[in-house]
């Protein structure tokens, strides 16, 4: 049995711990100041009185707290961590460094950067991972393991961060965007309310399992669904015209500018 705590309970937390429950393997637990209790009644786990009880009960360790609290979260810590410095820490905080992790909670400690995204708490999520230089491959492959459980993964360069938090971050917020502009244009042709919910939401989710169960890149599903001068090939000369490639270019592109200022 493994044991995995939370510190910090918010959208993240409850994302990962949603993603994880149901493995029989998998023991969860979280401390968090003011929603711990019910969020871990709702989700049917463990709560503790402090940080460092979840410290000391888990193998692993999430921090999912907002990334300025790296520094009060490391106070409590520290004597849980020299009692038992063999806990892994996986942190989802948002622009710190693996350098700073270990700055503020010792050098010692084995610890993973991991940038998620919402959608692990419906297992199909993606997880960027970064490792510390030194990291035994074994224990590479079992924090892989436990993020694969909930969607795709991949280490990468802590430079890759940025890019990778605009596009698999936030861009469930865009591609939720793209969905809502395909209902508002079956609203404006007729449709209810309900089937244009409908046929949005399972279009864009149908089109992400067809490319990605078949193998297929955008272009080429994209090719496969238009006849040279048919009806789809009209719809989508106008994205072009549009220059779709280009908008969300700058959409990434200013998700990032925003980032690289809170860091
Ligand atoms: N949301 C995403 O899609 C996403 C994606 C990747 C990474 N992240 C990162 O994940 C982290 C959490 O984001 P979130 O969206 O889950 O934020 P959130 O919903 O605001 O939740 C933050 C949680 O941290 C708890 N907390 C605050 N200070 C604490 C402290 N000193 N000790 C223990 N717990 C503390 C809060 O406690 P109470 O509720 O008890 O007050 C709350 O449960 C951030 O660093 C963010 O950059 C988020």
């Amino acid at each position: 049995m493994l044991t995995i705590g939370f510190i910090g309970s918010g959208n993240m937390a409850q994302a990962m711990i949603q993603g994880w429950s149901g493995n029989p393997e998998v023991q969860l637990t979280v401390y968090s100041p003011n929603s711990g209790k019910r969020v871990a009644k709702e989700l049917g786990i463990t709560a503790e009185d402090s940080a460092m009880a979840v410290w000391l009960k888990s193998d692993l360790v999430v921090l999912a707290t907002p990334a300025d609290q790296l520094a009060a979260t490391a106070k409590m810590l520290q004597p849980a961590i020299l009692m038992k410095p063999s806990v892994i820490v996986a942190s989802v905080l948002g622009g710190i460094s693996l350098a700073q992790l270990h700055q503020a909670l010792g050098e010692q400690l084995i610890i993973t950067r991991a940038l998620p995204n919402v959608n692990v708490g419906v297992k199909y999520g993606y997880t960027a991972l970064a490792f510390d230089k030194d990291t035994n491959p074994d224990i590479k492959g079992a924090v892989a393991a436990l993020f694969l459980e909930f969607g795709r993964t991949d280490e990468l360069a802590e430079e890759k961060f940025g890019a990778a938090s605009a596009v698999a971050g936030s861009g469930p917020a865009f591609v939720a965007a793209f969905t809502e502009a395909l209902k508002q244009a079956a609203l404006k042709n007729g449709l209810t309310e309900e089937i244009a919910a409908r046929l949005a939401e399972q279009t864009v989710a149908g089109t992400a399992r067809h490319m990605i169960e078949a193998k297929k890149t955008p272009l080429t599903l994209a090719n496969e669904v238009m006849t040279p001068g048919g009806s789809t090939a009209a719809g989508y000369d106008v994205l072009q015209k549009g220059n779709l490639n280009q908008l969300v270019l700058d959409t990434i592109t200013a998700t990032m500018a925003k980032n690289a200022e809170f860091e």
